[in-house]
Formats: structure tokens, sequence, C-alpha cells
């Protein structure tokens, strides 16, 4: 266990570099041996975080990936700065229950913000348009946490106090319901049959929501939750310097709404500024940052610039199309390999080989090669050591290609007081989509290492034309590369 390399540190946290999908959930579960405490901070069930042991697979998108670790008596912290639906924590707590695992070492912020079933409507009326598509993942986190900042969104405490919850929903609706009267009724009705608004129970064609049923729903979730819920920013600074604690991030610093790819963010701070707020701390309590990137291949879901993405508008198009998934690929792609010569293919092998399809929504991921522009970005902010992840997926490639830089090729932009015009180099990115849509990677061209690494468990077995590779990523960003990952189990963890 790399943290005896350590032993001062008693607050670490992992935190994404990419666009989400890094396999958190898989280093969260293998720090979980060393944290007392375990807590989220930021995001809500747009998470999905999958953790592999011995061949089960879990995924969870609220409860934190420290969980499994139960019966050593971890405690798991959902914190103040993240958007909770109780109705998949409840979700959450049934799987666990079934695979015989306790769930009495989990605690929910009291200050957790409430997700509503009028923010998972409006979050998916907004992606029926084409203008301004995002590509959410339909959760409602970004209308939860815009009532955050307009001052009228409700906290999980609020379901403990049936009178106040009742007086802040009614007030909560009021602009929402009128607003959700000037829909076509059609497109209300089909979003709100959707099964994380209980088939409809929460729609009525006079009112638009049926207040009872939210009431009755939310007043249940009271019952199952109230022992969990408490102040948990006190209890991760009581417990700071004397235990163990671990930040688990969610989605990825580029996503942040405050350092991301604006406006094909999310809506939380999801660096690590935004995490350690989330949990009650400050980042200077933060005693080692870990900051998982994908090598040597990267992806993002959703909408969005992604300059170094195989096959470029077409891959966006064709994984941004509904019904796309890894059944339909396998039918139309099945013989596409790592190494298909033209990009589009190419980046489908990939998908294919390392299986990225959304573990929240099951959307086929958009697939590039590692871009260092966005990790130097990326690792800038408060980023120490990094964790390489997927390395296996490449396996039998046989070229990697490495973006060291861009070219800019659009109109000529202003940058605050610097002028962007086309020809200009750029090697540390602008995360701004109006920039990187026209930013044309530059890339390093370098042999693939053509055998498996699945069972490899030590640097020194690694091939030489990885290592290459892993040294020459380590001093294009000037960070050390702690740990690398060849398979989604614990133990295909090799620490350098
Ligand atoms: P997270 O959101 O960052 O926790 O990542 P996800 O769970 O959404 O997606 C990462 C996927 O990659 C999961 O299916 C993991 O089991 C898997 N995974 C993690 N690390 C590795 C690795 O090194 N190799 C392979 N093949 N899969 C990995
Ligand atoms: P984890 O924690 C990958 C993306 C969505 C969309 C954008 C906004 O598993 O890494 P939202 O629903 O948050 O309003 O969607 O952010 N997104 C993620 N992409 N992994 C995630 O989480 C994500 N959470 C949000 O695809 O582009
Ligand atoms: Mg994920």
């Amino acid at each position: 266990m790399i943290m005896e390399r350590y032993p001062n540190a008693r607050t670490i946290a992992i935190v994404c570099t990419q666009w989400g999908d890094t396999g958190k959930g898989k280093f969260v579960d293998y720090f979980a041996e060393w944290a007392d405490i375990i807590a989220r901070g930021t995001g809500g069930a747009n998470a999905g975080h999958t953790i592999v042991i011995n061949g089960t697979q879990y995924i969870f998108h609220l409860i934190p990936s420290g969980i499994l670790y139960d019966k050593q008596g971890k405690m798991n912290v959902i914190g103040n700065g993240t958007v909770v639906y109780p109705y998949v924590i409840t979700h959450e707590l049934t799987i666990l229950q079934k695979a015989n695992m306790t769930h009495n070492n989990l605690r929910i912020s009291h200050r957790a913000k409430l997700v509503l079933p009028q923010h998972i409507v409006l979050d998916r009326l907004r992606e029926c348009g084409a203008d301004g598509k995002i590509g959410t993942t339909g959760r409602g986190i970004g209308p939860a946490y815009e009532d955050h900042y307009a001052r009228i969104g409700l906290t999980m405490n609020d379901i403990l106090n049936p009178d106040s919850f009742v007086t802040k929903l009614r007030r909560n609706l009021k602009d929402k319901v009128q607003f959700l009267r000037t829909v076509d009724p059609e497109v209300l009705r089909e979003i709100m049959q959707h099964e994380y608004l209980q088939f409809g129970a929460y729609f009525n064609p006079n009112t638009i929501f049926d207040e009872d049923a939210i009431v009755a729903n939310y007043l249940s979730y009271a019952e199952v939750l109230r022992d969990m819920i408490c102040d948990t920013d006190e209890m991760v600074r009581c417990m700071w310097g004397r235990h163990n604690i671990l930040l688990e991030g969610a989605q990825g610093h580029l996503l942040s709404v405050d350092f991301g790819t604006y406006q094909f963010v999310t809506s939380s701070d999801c660096s690590i500024q935004g995490l350690a707020k989330g949990v009650g701390l400050s980042e200077k309590q933060v005693d080692i940052v870990f900051g998982i990137a994908n090598a040597f291949f990267m992806k993002r879901v959703g909408e969005g610039p992604f300059p170094t993405e195989l096959g470029g508008a077409h891959s966006a198009t064709w994984c941004g199309t509904k019904g796309v998934t890894r059944t339909t690929e396998l039918e139309q792609f099945g013989n596409v390999s790592v190494n298909d010569p033209d990009p589009f293919r190419q980046g489908i092998g990939i998908r294919m080989a390392a299986r990225e399809y959304g573990s929240t929504t099951g959307r086929p991921r958009r697939i590039g090669w590692l871009d260092l522009p966005l990790l130097r970005y990326a690792v800038q902010t408060g980023i120490q050591k990094l964790i390489l992840t997927k390395l296996d997926c490449l396996d039998s490639c046989e070229t990697i290609h490495i973006c060291n830089a861009y070219v800019y090729e659009g109109p000529d932009h202003w940058l605050g007081n610097c002028l962007l015009q086309k020809g200009d180099h750029i090697a540390i990115a602008v995360p701004d989509a109006e920039v990187l849509q026209y930013c044309k990677p530059l890339y390093q061209t370098f042999p693939g290492w053509n055998e498996p690494t699945g069972n490899v468990r030590t640097y020194d077995d690694l091939p030489d034309a990885l290592k290459k590779l892993v040294a020459y990523v380590s001093h294009e960003v000037h960070r050390e590369v702690a740990i690398l990952s060849v398979g989604p189990e614990r133990e295909q963890t090799i620490v350098r």
C-alpha cells in the first residue's frame, strides 16, 4: 500500500484530471483500506463510480466508494457540497442490503442540497431542445445547484421537518410551475413517466406537480435516512489530523463549473477546492492530492469540444445519437480493432476494447488520444501526484499518439488582454469551449508495447515501450506518476 511511504499524511484526495470516469471508484476503494473516513463533497447521482472485487462489479452514484469496506467500521460521508436525490440513496442501500453489507457507517450532511422532482424535469426538458444542449445525465444536477445559489433550495435537513418542508417546497415550486405551464403538456407527461420520477407519480395534469405525492415520498425517505443525517462538516473537522481522511472526487477537473471547459461542464466545482469545501475543509488541509488520468487515450460523455477525439465531429454525433449502445456497436462494428486505420473506427475499437460506456447513462463515451495541454492545465490546481489508469486497454495498439500542443485555427479571439490568432501554438489548454473547438492537436507518435499488462504487478516488469511513455507524460506535465492501473480489480495496481 502506497500510503506506507507517507506516514505523516492524514488527509488525501482522489480527483480526476479529465472529464470524469477515469477510475475514481477503483482508487477510492483501493485507498479505503488506509482510510478511517471516506467523504464525497460534490456532485450527485450524475456520478457513476465502479468498483470490481473478485469479478463482481458494484456501481455507486451517491454512496462513497469506500462503503465496501463497511465490515471494518470505516465511516462514509456524503458531504454538504453534494446534491442528493434520496431515491438513489435508498436504492443503493437496498443493493448493499441484498449483498449482505451493512450501511450503518453512512452519514449524510444535513446541509446537502436536496434534488427534487422539479429539478429532474427541468434538466430533462432543457436537454430536449437542440439549443444549448450539454448532454447532461438528466439527474437534476444543474437545477438543484441553481436553486441553492438562488437561495430557494431545500436541504436534507428539511425532510426531517415536515412543516417547513411543505412551506419551502411550495415556494420552490411556484415559479417553476408557472414556467412549466407554457410547455407542451405531452412533452411534460413523457418526461414525468421516467423511472426517476416514479413513473408519473409526481405528475398532475392540472397543477403540473402532485404536491402531496412529493411530500409523502420525501417524508418516507426521511424515515429510512433519519439516523444517517447529521452535521458531517463538524464530524470531518473533529477527525481531521487525528484520523485518516480520504476525499472522493466526483466528475473531473475539466467538468468543473469554475475550472472546466465551460459551458460544457457540470454545475459543481469538482476540483480539489470544491471537493474540500464540500466536506467542510479547506484544500490546504489536504496533505496529498492524487490526480487520476486515463492513459494513453481519454474520453468524455455528453457535448463539448474534445480536440483529440478520434473521428472528430463524426464520433461526437454518433456517440450523441439516442439508442447507440455497446450492443449496437457490436452489431455494426464487431470487427473493428484498436488499430483500425480510420480514426472514427479506431475510436470505436478502443471504446469496445476498453468498455467505455457510461456507468450512469450507458451512453458511448467519446474516445480520443491523451491531451497534454489539457493535462498540464488540470494539474496546475493542486494536483501533486498522478495515477495513470486503463493502460491495459491499449496493450495491442501498434502506435500511440500523444497530443503535446495545439495550433489555434479559429478567428481572432480576445482572451482578456491577449489576442489569439490563427497559427498560434498553445501548450497549456485554455479551458474555454469557444477556443478549444478551434484547437488542432499536434501529436508525438510512439510505438505501442504490444504485450499484455493485466497480470503485471511491478513497475520494472512493465514493457519498456510503456515505461518510456509514462516517463514522457511525467516529464511533460511535471508531476510524478505514483501509481499505474492495468485492470479494474483492486490488485491490478502498480505502485511505482
Ligand atoms: P469513475 O467515475 O472515475 O469512478 O470511473 P467509472 O467507474 O465511471 O469508469 C471507469 C471504468 O474503468 C470502470 O468500469 C472501472 O472498473 C474501469 N477501470 C478502472 N481502472 C481500470 C484499468 O486500469 N483498466 C481497465 N481495463 N479498466 C479500469
Ligand atoms: P463521474 O463521477 C462523466 C457530464 C455529463 C455532461 C455534463 C453535465 O462518474 O466521473 P450533469 O448531469 O452533471 O449536469 O451533466 O457532465 N458528467 C459526467 N461525465 N463522469 C461523470 O461523473 C459525470 N458527471 C457529469 O455527461 O456532459
Ligand atoms: Mg463514472
